[in-house]
């Protein structure tokens, strides 16, 4: 079967890492379909040559309409603020899509989740909404593949407020730093081997840097008005709690997950089976320049 015999379900393809893969599956000649919320919104972000089917993954009859014809689906969703949220989406969503697309005889499941997802690192409501996600994969049955991503680059602008970029908590460990451009060649590249199939692959950057680290390469090279600052996960709780923001105070416990767990697993056999990436973080700057107000 070639690529372009094969359709490709992308659910979330209007997140942030769902739609560099949804592209790339596009670019490498698959037929890609969108499970999509907002059918006008997909479309203006992502333009022709993609099945739009309007759905919610929460409605059975929605997502069952859009397994019709399909030989994978990819799962990029994203829960939370609260912990329910969490729940719902990392954990019975990724649960739900899988048990679907098993009864639909749908060929494999990828599904993105982190490094930091482990029995022994699920300390927080996200690490142990995505352990059970995975977990939930694994038992159902479908054949899947889950990448363990390291932190993204496309995340170090979404730290930027005005002239400063927040450094949360004491971010001690090394981070291969990846891009999604890379991540999504490789998510492409995995459904043209069944070698990936049934594995968890780690899917780390060309080098380390620690969280400061990246900030300032990032900083200096793409939005030179900006200055880390750094901030405490303590206060960042305080101050959530005093203005009533679940956003903070989410986003304090996501970072004191990272102050405690640094990257563990190694990348070697998603580097071998589906190349290394590339693209450094001083590329990635060098292309992703802020536009200074
Ligand atoms: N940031 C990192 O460095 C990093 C590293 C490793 C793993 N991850 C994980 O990567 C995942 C994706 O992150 P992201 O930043 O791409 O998230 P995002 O931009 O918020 O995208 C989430 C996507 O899910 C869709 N969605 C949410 N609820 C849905 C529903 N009920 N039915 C159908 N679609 C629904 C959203 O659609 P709408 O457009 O309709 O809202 C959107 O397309 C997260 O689980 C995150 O934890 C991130």
């Amino acid at each position: 079967m070639t690529n372009t015999d094969k359709t490709i379900l992308v659910i979330g393809g209007t997140g942030m890492l769902g739609k560099p893969v949804a592209q790339q599956l596009k670019a490498d000649g698959f037929k890609v379909c969108l499970l999509a919320r907002n059918p006008e919104k997909a479309k203006s972000m992502l333009g022709d040559g993609y099945e739009i089917v309007k759905g919610d993954f929460e409605d059975a009859g929605t997502l069952k309409a859009a397994l019709a014809g399909v030989d994978g689906i990819h799962i990029s969703l994203k829960g939370g603020p609260r912990e329910k949220d969490f729940d719902r989406v990392d954990h019975h969503g990724t649960r739900i899509i899988a048990e679907a697309a098993r009864s639909a005889g749908v060929g494999r499941v990828t599904l993105i989740s982190a490094y930091a997802v482990s029995e022994e690192k699920a300390d927080t409501p996200e690490s142990r909404s995505k352990l059970k996600g995975e977990a939930a994969l694994k038992s159902s049955g479908v054949p899947y593949t889950i990448f363990r991503c390291s932190w993204f680059m496309e995340t170090l602008p979404l730290f930027v407020q005005g002239k400063n970029i927040s450094l949360i908590g004491n971010q001690i460990h090394p981070l291969h730093w990846i891009a999604a451009e890379d991540y999504a060649r490789m998510v492409s590249k995995s459904y043209q081997t069944d070698e990936t199939l049934n594995k968890e692959l780690y899917i780390f950057g060309p080098e380390a840097h620690t969280m400061g680290e990246a900030m300032k390469i990032y900083t200096e090279i793409a939005a030179p008005d900006v200055k880390v600052s750094p901030i405490s996960t303590g206060m960042l709780l305080a101050l959530g709690m005093l203005s009533f923001n679940t956003e903070w105070k989410s986003m304090s416990t996501l970072m004191g997950h990272y102050e405690r767990h640094g990257e563990d697993g190694s990348s070697e056999e998603a580097d071998r089976l589906l190349e290394k990436p590339q693209i450094t973080l001083r590329e990635w700057s060098r292309k992703n320049q802020r536009n200074i107000q």
